[in-house]
């Protein structure tokens, strides 16, 4: 392989723990993990403004050219310079390849060995969603690392399915690597293969023959259990090269990341975080806060008295606890920038103590006290 475009660096191992603390210079800064994404499908992190995902400590979003191919469309940026441009946003963007949407999509599609045929939920249109598209789109968002696109199928499928799915997978691998053409961004192959841990395998030696930026694990959070999903995780990470970043896609409360980044892999995505908030559920380093229970109603408490975001410092439970009941938009906004502030506080603790190599004790000791309720 190619020295990484990314200039991956290992700053850090932890003892006892395949835990790792790396820093990695895409188009638009420096990166450093372990870290996370929060998920910004339409070019918008729901709820959030772009200051306050910076103030945060937001380094790299997440969008999705699935999405933005069909709205606002290619042209778009290719006349407007851009996502970051766009959206305004000074720090990277990962941007996810639409293989997981395609997967997920409530109306009939057709796979074939040319892409995924679907019908547009703004126009109707019938589109073929191709490797070759999917990296047009990608150069056309202008994000600093475009993912290939892949077939995402559920953790439960039959090995025969898992085995034509991590095939035709490592063929549209090949064509989005070679779609990228000249473009400096960079490009990470994702790794699928269900729960079989010979098709993980396969998969992962399959994808390192061409020379990505990083690898994804991919296929998990799709219907396994907590110790299934742990285990593929170990594996999978196990077989990828110590020199990229792994990235375990689309996963997960504060608890599974923090078992993930044990298993060895620095970066993660999750929609949770701004999802939940909205009906008022925060994170906080006392256990899950259900902002819509009465209890809150006379509330001067604090959110979390150990966190450091800004709705912590100003506000009470009592008045979190009116907006979300009254569904007031700025109740969404103020619980997920809390909830965005404690993932990131999270990874930051954890980064800091792989540096210090005493991950283990932090992570036996999170382990107890992260919310596992289901969210
Ligand atoms: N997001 C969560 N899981 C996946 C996956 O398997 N593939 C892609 N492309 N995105 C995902
Ligand atoms: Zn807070």
């Amino acid at each position: 392989m190619s020295p990484s475009r990314l200039q991956f660096q290992l700053d850090a191992q932890a003892s006892g723990s395949r835990a790792r603390a790396t820093t990695f210079r895409t188009l638009h800064g420096t990166i450093q993990s372990p870290l996370f994404m929060p998920v910004g499908t339409q070019a918008t992190v729901k709820a959030q403004t772009q200051e306050t995902l910076h103030e945060s400590g937001s380094q790299i979003l997440l969008a999705n050219t699935y999405h933005l191919l069909l709205r606002p469309g290619p042209e778009v940026f290719k006349k407007l310079g851009g996502i970051h441009k766009f959206m305004r946003w000074p720090g990277s963007v990962l941007t996810d390849s639409g293989g997981y949407q395609i997967f997920s999509l409530p109306h009939s599609r057709e796979m074939t060995e040319k892409g995924a045929v679907f019908q547009s939920y703004v126009d109707g249109q019938r589109i073929l969603l191709s490797p070759e598209l999917s990296i047009q789109m990608q150069r056309a968002i202008g994000s600093d690392i475009m993912m290939v696109l892949d077939q995402c199928i559920p953790s439960t499928a039959d090995e025969q399915a898992a085995s034509a799915a991590l095939q035709i997978t490592r063929r549209w691998a090949a064509r989005s690597l070679a779609a990228r053409e000249d473009s400096p961004q960079s490009m990470f192959g994702i790794v699928q293969g269900a729960l079989y841990p010979q098709l993980r395998r396969e998969s992962a030696e399959g994808l390192m023959e061409l020379d990505f930026d990083g690898f994804a694990i991919g296929g998990l959070a799709v219907g396994e259990e907590k110790n299934e999903r742990e285990d593929v995780c170990e594996l999978t990470a196990a077989l990828l090269p110590s020199d990229r970043p792994r990235y375990l896609m689309g996963v997960g409360t504060p608890l599974d990341v923090l078992e993930a980044v044990h298993r060895g892999v620095d970066m993660f995505d999750c929609i949770i975080p701004t999802q939940v908030a909205k009906r008022g559920t925060a994170f906080t380093s006392r256990g899950i806060v259900e902002l819509r229970r009465s209890v809150y109603k006379f509330s001067e408490d604090r959110l979390d008295p150990s966190c450091t975001c800004p709705v912590c410092a100003t506000h009470t439970r009592a008045y979190l606890h009116h907006l979300t009941k009254t569904q007031e938009p700025l109740g969404w906004t103020l619980v997920g920038q809390h909830n965005i502030h404690f993932y990131h506080q999270l990874m930051r603790e954890v980064r800091q103590s792989i540096l210090e190599d005493r991950f283990l004790p932090l992570y036996k000791e999170r382990r107890e006290i992260l919310p596992i309720e289901d969210v």
